[in-house]
């Protein structure tokens, strides 16, 4: 059974496998698309610390809040990944949310991004929060279904400033 781990050093050539395959099929959230993966060859553990940046007790720059990575992982094998925002901002509220994820273009269509949002809902929950925000865009049906799967309430769609497309922002009640 896949599980939610804090981003490690043994699951690098995992990783780096699952950055190539985003980058060839074009198909990946933004961090991922952008991630050189000669850099990441080169010093992995440099990688691990940007990732826990924002993890408390740092203080992050204006802008941004505490938030964490977690990797879904089924034994060595990287599955793809949720970041938590521990807390919104404005800019959050209106778009992004408490909780993103994605799932590497080889693992999709087998039900890992709804476990992935299942677990991270279990972790947001462990960190205090009771009502969680996802947002995702009117046109992707994946995620949405993700997100309805998980209990998420529709507040309604919406258009947001620098950002081209229609989205939609859900809230799931964490019990
Ligand atoms: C969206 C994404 C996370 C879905 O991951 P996944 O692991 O394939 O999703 P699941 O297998 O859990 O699928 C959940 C449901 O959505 C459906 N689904 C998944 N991808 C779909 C697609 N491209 N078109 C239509 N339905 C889709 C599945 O059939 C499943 O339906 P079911 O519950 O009726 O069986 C993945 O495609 C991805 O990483 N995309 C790029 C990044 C991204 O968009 N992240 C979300 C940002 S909000």
């Amino acid at each position: 059974m896949p599980i939610l781990v804090p981003p490690a050093e043994q699951y690098a050539d995992s990783f780096l496998a699952a950055v190539r395959e985003a980058q060839l099929t074009g198909s990946g959230l933004g961090d991922t698309l952008s991630a050189d993966p000669a850099e990441l060859e080169r010093d992995f553990p440099a990688f691990l610390a940007h990732l826990r940046r924002f993890e408390p007790p740092a203080v992050p720059p204006v802008g941004f809040v505490n938030s964490e990575y977690l990797w879904l992982v089924d034994g060595e094998t990287y599955l793809g990944r949720v970041s938590i925002r521990h807390t919104l901002n404005a800019r959050l509220r209106e778009f992004g949310g408490h909780i993103g994820y994605e799932i590497r273009p080889s693992m999709r269509r087998r039900g890992y991004a709804t476990l992935a949002l299942r677990l991270a809902l279990e972790r947001a929950r462990a960190l205090g929060l009771t009502r969680v925000l996802v947002t995702c865009d009117v046109d992707n049906v994946g995620s949405r279904r993700v997100i309805e799967v998980n209990g998420g309430e529709l507040e309604g769609e919406f258009r947001v400033p620098n950002y081209e497309k229609e989205i939609r922002r859900y809230w799931i009640t964490l019990a």
